[in-house]
């Protein structure tokens, strides 16, 4: 098991350059199997989540391809998926449960799928009954039996579908199905995240006839099939928002680049309104930091909204803020996990239901700390490279779902985090010289 070594302290300086989003790109693999055409996609991310999703499409059959000179390119070809061995497998949907987007493109494609069901996970319950809803609108009749849910139609034919919760998963699952159903469909109520636009805008380059992503209300016309396309995925709004909040939280300026900066307009508000300067470029932002940050109440919400996934590593930089803040996470009930890390670390939280009362310290100190989930781990990053001394983080195996090469982009703004693979005395020993 890998962990992080880290010795705070360092303001970081300089530029940054952001890969393609995540879970864009975890949508766009799905959807590349829809056609029996080659798909090629550029900008992945080449990070653990994707790569599982590129192994559950090559144990259906499909041929996946890497390009040799630049792991961000990969070609995708569904042709060979057998549509009577549609199955994907309890091990893929355990490591990410957006293995369940196979179930729409499936379902699209050869009107019958089984997936694995997955779970709950370390951040909530995770319910999947507004996907069910949005299948069972277009006639796939679905069960759920020995651990799969299992969705079978005739034939899918375009309906309204007005979703009982606004839900990014559910809104491309069906969109998944629904571009290749029968006449028209519009799904209201619709989640807006900048990966529903991406998704949707693939699927039209591959054919798909969707309008209206990135509002509430989608209006899909059905075609009879997909084609090959050559897409390249939007910038990862999160890792960018990740690496502005770093800057703010060692009082350092970094040019964060490669992003679309409207994605990032509700971290970028929040940022400037307790302290920070934030300006904007074409494709970048740059975040600039000299003194103690001040306080504020935040809420997470569906785009454009604060977003869920930015809430542990800005409820971290709070920690250290002048004054009380209040962060309230309206959209997992369980998103607070890393909160008694950072207690180990000085910060004085108290959770009260959903809602996070952050009394600002002077600073965190350095300690070993557990990544429970994916965004906790870049907080509890985030708050190692702003303590006092030295923080090993165990358990980095969840940041390297979504953040790629972290640790050698924060070297390179000039933090001192390394990779080690046990942090034994000595590892640590070693760690202290290079970096005194
Ligand atoms: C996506 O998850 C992201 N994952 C999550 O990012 C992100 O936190 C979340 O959206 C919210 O922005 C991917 O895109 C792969 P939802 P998803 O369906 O699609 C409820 C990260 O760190 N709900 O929008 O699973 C649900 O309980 C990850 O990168 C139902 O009630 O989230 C939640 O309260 C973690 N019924 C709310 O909707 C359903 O059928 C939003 O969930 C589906 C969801």
């Amino acid at each position: 098991m890998e962990q992080y070594i880290i010795k705070g302290g360092k303001p970081l300086v300089g530029d940054v350059a952001i890969g393609g989003a995540k879970n864009a790109a975890l949508g766009i693999l799905a959807g590349a199997i829809m056609t029996d055409e080659t798909v090629v996609i550029d900008n992945l991310p080449n990070v653990r989540d994707t790569n599982t999703m590129l192994a559950a499409i090559q144990d259906i059959g499909g041929i996946v391809e890497r390009d040799g000179k630049d792991p961000h390119v990969v070609k995708v070809n569904g042709a060979n998926i057998n549509p009577e061995r549609v199955y994907i497998d309890y091990d893929y949907i355990k490591k990410i449960r957006a293995s369940y987007y196979l179930l729409g493109a499936l379902l699209g494609k050869y009107k019958k799928a089984k997936v694995a069901l997955p779970g709950g996970c370390n951040i909530g319950s995770r319910p999947i009954d507004q996907h069910k809803k949005g299948f069972e609108a277009l006639g796939a009749r679905v069960k759920i039996e020995h651990g799969m849910i299992c969705a079978e139609a005739d034939e899918l034919v375009g309906n309204h579908i007005y979703f009982d919760v606004v839900s990014v998963g559910a809104t491309i699952n069906t969109m998944f199905a629904a571009c290749l159903a029968k006449g028209k469909t519009t799904l209201e109520n619709t989640a807006k995240e900048p990966h529903i636009v991406d998704v949707a805008n693939f699927l039209n380059s591959m054919g798909a006839n969707i309008k209206g992503a990135g509002t509430d209300l989608i209006r899909i016309r059905g075609v009879e099939k997909l084609h090959s396309s050559d897409y390249s995925i939007i910038p990862d709004q999160i890792e960018a928002g990740t690496f502005m909040l770093m800057a703010a939280a060692t009082r350092g300026d970094v040019r964060v680049n490669n992003v679309i900066p409207k994605h990032l307009d509700a971290l970028s508000a929040k940022l400037e309104e307790i302290g920070a300067r934030v300006d904007e470029f074409d494709d970048a932002v740059r975040v600039r930091v000299d003194g103690r940050l001040g306080h504020t109440h935040v809420k997470t919400l569906p785009y454009p909204g604060f977003p869920t996934d930015m809430q542990p590593q800005f409820a971290t930089l709070l920690s250290v803020s002048s004054g009380s803040s209040i962060v309230t996470e309206s959209i997992w009930e369980n998103r607070y996990k890393y909160v008694g890390e950072l207690s180990r670390m000085g910060a004085n939280i108290n959770i009260e239901g959903n809602t996070a009362i952050i009394n600002g310290v002077e600073g965190l100190t350095g300690a070993a700390v557990t990544v429970p989930d994916l965004r906790a781990g870049a907080a509890l990053v985030l708050a190692g490279l702003m303590a006092e001394g030295y923080t090993v983080v165990d358990q980095i195996e969840y940041i390297e779902r979504g953040y790629e090469s972290f640790e050698a982009k924060l070297n390179l703004l000039g933090a001192h985090i390394e990779k080690i693979q046990f942090a034994d005395d000595k590892a640590v020993q070693r760690f202290k010289l290079r970096v005194s």
